[in-house]
C-alpha cells in the first residue's frame, strides 16, 4: 500500500485551555491527514452557580475558580484522551480577549506546562477559537461568513484563513445574550435569560408592543441592543402603573416582542453582511453561526432561511462547541501551529484583542468582560 510520506505537521495532537469568561475548560484535539479531526476529550467546568446570586459574572470569583480548577481540567482532559503531556505536540491557550484574571490564570498554567514539558506554546484569540470551530465540526473551507452571537460577543467575521479575519460589523453596546439576560432579570425570569425568554415567548404576541429595531435605518452591519432593553423596561413599567402588575400573558407578549426584535435586527444585518462578504474575493463556502444565542429557535430559523436564500450551506456547530470550550482553542492552536505560529514565555494576557487589527477596537465592556 502506498502511503503519504509523513510530514512533521500532518498528524498533530494539541491540548487546549480556555478560561476567559465563566467556563474552565480543557480539551485534546487530534488531526491526522485523510481523517476528520477528532476531539479526544473535552472537559468543561461551568461556574453558573458561583455567579447566580449576582446577576452576572463576577470577575474575581471567576478568576479564583479558574485558578482552582484549570489544572484539574487539563489533567482530566489528558486522562480522558489516554495521553501523557509528553505525547501532545503543542499547548494552546486563550490569551484574550476576556476577563483578565481568568485569561491570566490560563496563560500562566500554559506557560508552566510548556516550560515543564518542553512542548511549544501557542496563544490563541478566543474569537478565533469560535470562528474556526465550523472547520473542526464540518470541515468547511475558506472563506466563510461567521456570525458570532453570545453573551459577550456579537460580530460578523469574514474568515479567510486561520490568521486572517475581516470584521464586517458588530454590536456597539450590549451583546444579544446580555440583552436576553437583562430582559429576563427585568421580568423576574430565571438566568440564563435566553432560554427563559424563549420559553415565555412561545405563547406571546410579538407585535403588541411595537419594540424598535435599532440601527436598521443605518447602513452597514453594526448593531445596537441596549435601546431594546430600555423599551422593554418602559413597556413593563407602563403595564405595572396601569394594572398594578404583570399577567402571564403580558410577560409572554413582552418576551415575544423582544425576541422578534432581536431576530429581525440580526436577520437583516446578516443579510447585509452576506451581501458585503460576497463582494469580490473567492466565493463563500458557508454561512456559520456560533455562540449561545445561536440556540434561539426563532433566530436560528431566520438564519437558516437566509442561508437557503443565499444558496449557501448553513453551519452551526453543536451547542457544546458553540459555547465556550477547550476543543475550539485546541483546534485553533492546531491550525495556527500548522501555519508556523508559536508563542514564547513573553506571551501576555490581553483583556482586549480584536481579531481584525485593521478595525478600531469597540467601545465598552460587557457584563461578561471586555468586548473585542
Ligand atoms: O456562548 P455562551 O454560552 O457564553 C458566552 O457568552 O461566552 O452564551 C451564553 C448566552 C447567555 O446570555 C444566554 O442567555 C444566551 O447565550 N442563550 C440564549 C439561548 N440560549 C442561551 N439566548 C437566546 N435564546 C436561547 N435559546
Ligand atoms: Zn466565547
Amino acid at each position: 500500500m502506498l502511503r503519504q510520506p509523513k510530514t512533521p505537521l500532518s498528524d498533530l495532537t494539541v491540548l487546549g485551555l480556555e478560561s476567559s469568561c465563566d467556563d474552565t475548560a480543557a480539551a485534546v484535539v487530534r488531526d491526522c491527514t485523510g481523517e476528520p479531526p477528532e476531539i479526544m476529550s473535552s472537559v468543561v467546568f461551568g461556574q453558573t452557580d458561583l455567579h447566580a446570586d449576582f446577576g452576572g459574572v463576577v470577575p474575581e470569583i471567576a478568576a479564583r475558580a479558574h485558578v482552582e480548577k484549570l489544572d484539574l481540567a487539563a489533567e482530566e482532559a489528558l486522562h480522558r484522551a489516554g495521553l501523557a503531556l509528553s505525547e501532545v505536540d503543542a499547548i494552546a491557550v486563550t490569551a484574550g480577549p476576556g476577563l483578565i484574571g481568568g485569561v491570566l490564570s490560563g496563560v500562566m498554567l500554559a506557560k508552566g506546562l510548556s516550560a515543564g514539558s518542553g512542548k511549544p506554546l501557542i496563544g490563541i484569540n478566543h474569537l478565533a477559537g469560535h470562528a474556526l470551530t465550523p472547520r473542526l465540526t464540518d470541515g468547511i473551507g475558506f472563506p466563510y461568513l461567521m456570525l458570532l452571537v453570545s453573551g459577550g460577543h456579537c460580530q460578523f467575521l469574514l474568515v479567510e484563513s486561520p490568521d486572517k479575519y475581516h470584521r464586517l460589523g458588530g454590536t456597539i453596546d450590549d451583546a444579544p445574550g446580555e440583552a436576553f439576560d437583562k430582559t429576563a432579570k427585568l421580568l423576574g425570569l430565571r438566568q440564563p435569560g435566553g432560554p427563559a425568554v424563549q420559553a415565555m415567548a412561545e405563547t406571546g404576541d410579538p407585535d403588541r408592543f411595537g419594540f424598535p429595531r435599532p440601527m436598521l435605518d443605518r447602513p452597514g452591519c453594526d448593531m445596537s441592543f441596549s435601546g431594546l432593553k430600555t423599551a422593554l423596561l418602559r413597556a413593563r413599567d407602563g403595564l405595572i402603573a396601569e394594572q398594578g402588575g404583570l399577567r402571564r400573558e403580558d410577560l409572554a407578549d413582552l418576551c415575544a416582542g423582544f425576541q422578534r426584535a432581536v431576530a429581525d435586527v440580526l436577520a437583516e444585518k446578516s443579510h447585509r453582511a452576506l451581501a458585503e462578504a460576497r463582494q469580490g474575493g473567492a466565493p463563500l463556502t458557508a454561512f456559520c453561526v456560533a455562540g449561545g444565542v445561536a440556540a434561539n429557535t426563532e433566530l436560528r430559523a431566520r438564519l437558516v432561511a437566509l442561508a437557503e436564500e443565499a444558496n449557501l450551506p448553513f453551519v452551526a456547530p453543536p451547542l457544546s462547541l458553540c459555547t465556550d470550550n477547550g476543543a475550539m482553542i485546541a483546534w485553533a492552536g492546531l491550525e495556527l501551529f500548522r501555519l508556523g505560529h508559536r508563542s514564547n514565555m513573553s506571551l501576555s494576557a490581553r483583556p482586549r484583542w480584536p481579531l481584525d487589527t485593521s478595525q478600531p477596537a469597540l467601545l465598552g465592556s460587557g457584563k461578561k468582560g471586555a468586548k473585542a
